[in-house]
């Protein structure tokens, strides 16, 4: 893209490439608010505009996430197409756009897919009247499938899923039912939940005697908990603020500065790579003491509650 180009009003360099750049896939990825919507439309007009071989509307697919979106781009471009016409009135090529406006393939791709299903049902063997499932309709039905799931291996004797249910099971399956549910849901956010499956699988495949340090996924998992010690020093930092301010729950304040330097203390030890002290420093439940006792009156109860709930969330942090 030549950059010597002028740009007109009122765009980026960045944005007028996105803009007018063709002949390939663009990704384009900013921050909220920065234009993206604005960018899209114009590109679109854009296109309709072009004075060699314009397109019409109805040659383009644009598909949003959400109805919201779609509304908006269907009205973005509207306005666009009206400013266009007020600049060259009479422009028979613009005047069937704003026709073509309404019908548009300017939706939600589910919205998109389901109007594909239903003009080739036949192809798919499916029934023309199927629709989108709600969020309610599907949630049954994956509670279904995986009672199901569940009675078909309680009944069999596969030994792996035996110590899955002691090691996730929790009350009534909740832990395991949990667990299920948000691996399915986490992989069909990959391109290819089956092939992510397989290698998460792989990664558990471990030479004996291999060190929990030398696993694939060992810098990951302490990210992890390095960004969770995190929270928990940002709340307890928050709390010990709040409890020295006139009126605030002086009494905890020793809690919690001995609180914060034992997180404090953890997160460096991760640092040190030193997980297995981590570990039983982070299980250790005697980290949280009891709280003192505070006469009713003597603090400002507003403040002493918020203090309590940023502790809470710092204890649950680190005692689970
Ligand atoms: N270069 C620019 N100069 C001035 N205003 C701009 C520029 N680019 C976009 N805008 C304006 O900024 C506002 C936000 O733009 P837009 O809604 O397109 O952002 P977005 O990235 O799609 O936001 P969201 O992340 O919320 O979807 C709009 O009013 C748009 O006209
Ligand atoms: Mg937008």
């Amino acid at each position: 893209m030549s950059t010597n180009r002028t740009i007109p009003e009122p765009w980026t360099g960045a944005q007028w490439e996105a803009i007018t750049s063709s002949g390939g896939n663009l990704l384009v990825s900013a921050a909220a608010g920065s234009g993206k919507t604005a960018v899209l439309v114009e590109r679109v007009i854009h296109r309709l505009l072009e004075s060699q071989n314009p397109v019409d509307l109805d040659g383009f697919l644009v598909v949003t996430f959400t109805e919201a979106a779609a509304a908006e781009m269907r009205q973005r471009i509207g306005r666009a197409l009206e400013e266009a016409l007020t600049k060259r009135p009479g422009d028979l090529h613009l005047k069937k756009q704003q026709s073509l406006l309404n019908k548009a393939s300017i939706s939600t791709l589910h919205s998109f897919c389901l109007n594909l299903i239903r003009k080739y049902f036949y192809l798919l063997g499916l029934d023309p009247s199927v629709k989108v499932a709600g969020n309610e309709e599907t949630a049954l039905l994956k509670e279904e499938v995986l009672d199901e799931l569940l009675e078909t291996k309680y009944s069999g004797e596969d030994p792996g899923f035996f110590s899955l249910v002691e090691t996730f099971g929790g009350r009534g399956d909740e832990g395991l039912r949990k667990q299920v549910l948000d691996l399915y849901e986490f992989t069909r956010s990959q391109p290819w939940p089956e092939e992510w499956l397989k290698e998460a699988l792989q990664s558990f495949q471990l030479p004996d005697e291999v060190s929990l340090e030398g696993l694939s996924w060992y810098p990951e998992f302490c990210r992890a908990i390095s960004l969770e010690l995190e929270r928990a020093v940002w709340a307890l930092s928050q709390a010990r603020q709040e409890a020295a301010l006139p009126g605030g729950p002086a009494p905890y304040l020793e809690n919690l500065t001995d609180e914060l330097a034992g997180v404090r203390e953890l997160s460096a030890q991760l640092e040190r790579d030193d997980w297995e002290e981590v570990r039983s420093k982070g299980l250790d439940c005697g980290t949280f003491q009891s709280l003192p006792r505070i006469k009713t009156g003597t603090v400002d109860a507003e403040l002493q509650e918020k203090v309590k709930r940023e502790r809470d969330q710092a204890k649950k942090i680190i005692q689970g």
